[in-house]
């Protein structure tokens, strides 16, 4: 796999996987050190070599899972059966459920707690092949629950051997002791929690939820602003259910827009000039029953950099299985398999700004590699449901493996 050192892909080159045939990989110290044909890379070994025999099988660059939100304590099992009888994500968002429902129990819980949970969704991912994570706060709403859960992140994050990027979304919705005054909301996020965690150095990022059930294009303006004082790097959803006006976020270099259902033609041209990430996230749209998916061919076609994400939560996207990602991605979306893979990996890389150390199999990254118990690359879009992943490394040391599937 290739980086492409300039920049995310886009168009053709998102398909370029730059495949080795009977190939190997030299890892040492945690690093690659040599990626080609497999005589070639043992005679440019100069000491003995532990060997790991592939079987035929596809090594990937371990998954990079560029949106999550696992800092929740259960599933959301009301909202799952009310959408089964009809009921949509807003309405049941606009009647107290969604995702205001999922934060009595996180503030509730201690940290410790919450990061039992965090580190359970991260294991998970890990069988799945995924070994570089985004991980949102956001279902605390409050200074402290917020802290708790940005901390409770970093705390997972210490206890597992991928990498971890951490991102506060105090704004994800207005907690409901704010929903008369949602300003007073934005002003702690503002005045509080943001220049807390920058001078905690609790995460790298700030989201806003921007939608009409959450947050204006005006209040997001004011919370990026200030993320930026504060030198944290910006993300946010957007055009999940409603548009927005995005040339409005471009004086804050967001690294990603997540979500993206409702882009048009002007927003696709502007993001073709932009090294901003279009995060996709199909999971959530099979989840919620979505006849409708972001236009992935059209936002590839127009040369915008294009990646794929769980999305992993409660109440939209339950799942930490990136090889599902990448199914949904090619039935519904009309991506193909190798756009799909590179979407995961390279382009979810640039999506959290690690791509010099993610993302493909090259010399001088980090060992983070993936192997999967199939005989061709396509294969692991579509088996879907299904787990092919064998085996996942991190940092050159095996973290899960089994036999066979
Ligand atoms: O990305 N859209 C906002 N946030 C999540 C949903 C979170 C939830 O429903 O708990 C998403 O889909
Ligand atoms: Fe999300």
């Amino acid at each position: 796999m290739r980086s492409g050192k300039s920049g995310p892909r886009r168009g053709y080159g998102l398909s370029e996987l730059g495949i080795v045939e009977e190939g190997a990989v030299l890892v040492k110290d945690g690093k690659i050190v040599v990626v080609g044909k497999r005589d070639e890379a043992i005679a440019a070994a100069d000491v003995t070599l532990q060997r790991i025999d592939c079987n035929g099988g596809v090594v990937l660059p371990g998954f990079v899972d560029s949106h999550t939100h696992p800092a929740f304590m259960a599933p959301r099992l009301v909202d799952f059966e009310k959408r089964i009888a009809g009921a949509t994500y807003e309405e049941i968002s606009a009647a107290g459920g969604g995702i205001r429902s999922s934060v009595a129990q996180v503030r509730a819980a201690t940290v410790p707690q919450i990061s039992e949970k965090v580190l359970s969704g991260l294991k998970e991912m890990l069988r799945f092949g995924t070994t570089t994570v985004e991980a949102k706060s956001g279902y605390g709403l409050s200074v402290d629950a917020e802290l708790n859960s940005v901390r409770a992140i970093k705390s997972a994050a210490t206890r597992w051997p991928g990498q971890v990027s951490v991102t506060l979304l105090g704004a994800h919705v207005v907690p409901a002791e704010y929903k008369e005054n949602p300003d007073a909301y934005v002003k702690i996020i503002c005045e509080e929690m943001i220049p807390i965690i920058a001078w905690e150095g609790l995460a790298e990022w700030v989201d806003v939820f921007i939608e009409e059930n959450a947050f204006t294009l005006e209040q997001a303006e004011r919370i990026f602003a200030v993320a930026q004082a504060h030198k944290l790097g910006v993300r946010a959803h957007v055009h999940q259910f409603s548009r927005c006006e995005l040339s409005r976020l471009q004086p804050f270099a967001p690294a990603s827009l997540d979500h993206l259902d409702c882009v048009n033609d002007a927003d696709m041209q502007l993001l073709a000039q932009q090294d901003t990430v279009a995060t996709l996230l199909p999971a959530a749209n099979y989840f919620l029953g979505h006849a409708s998916y972001p236009p992935a061919r059209k936002l590839i076609d127009a040369g915008v950099a294009v990646a794929l994400a769980t999305d992993y939560n409660p109440g939209t996207s339950p799942t930490c299985n990136m090889q599902f990602v990448l199914s949904v991605a090619c039935t519904h979306m009309k991506m193909s398999p190798a756009e799909a893979i590179a979407a995961a990996t390279i382009n979810g890389a640039h999506a959290l700004r690690l791509a010099e150390s993610k993302g493909s199999i090259e010399a001088g990254k980090d060992a983070d590699l993936a192997l999967f118990d199939v005989e061709d690359y396509r294969e692991i879009a579509y088996w879907f449901g299904a787990n092919r992943c064998v085996m996942t490394m991190a940092r050159g040391e095996i973290q899960f493996g089994r036999d066979r599937v």
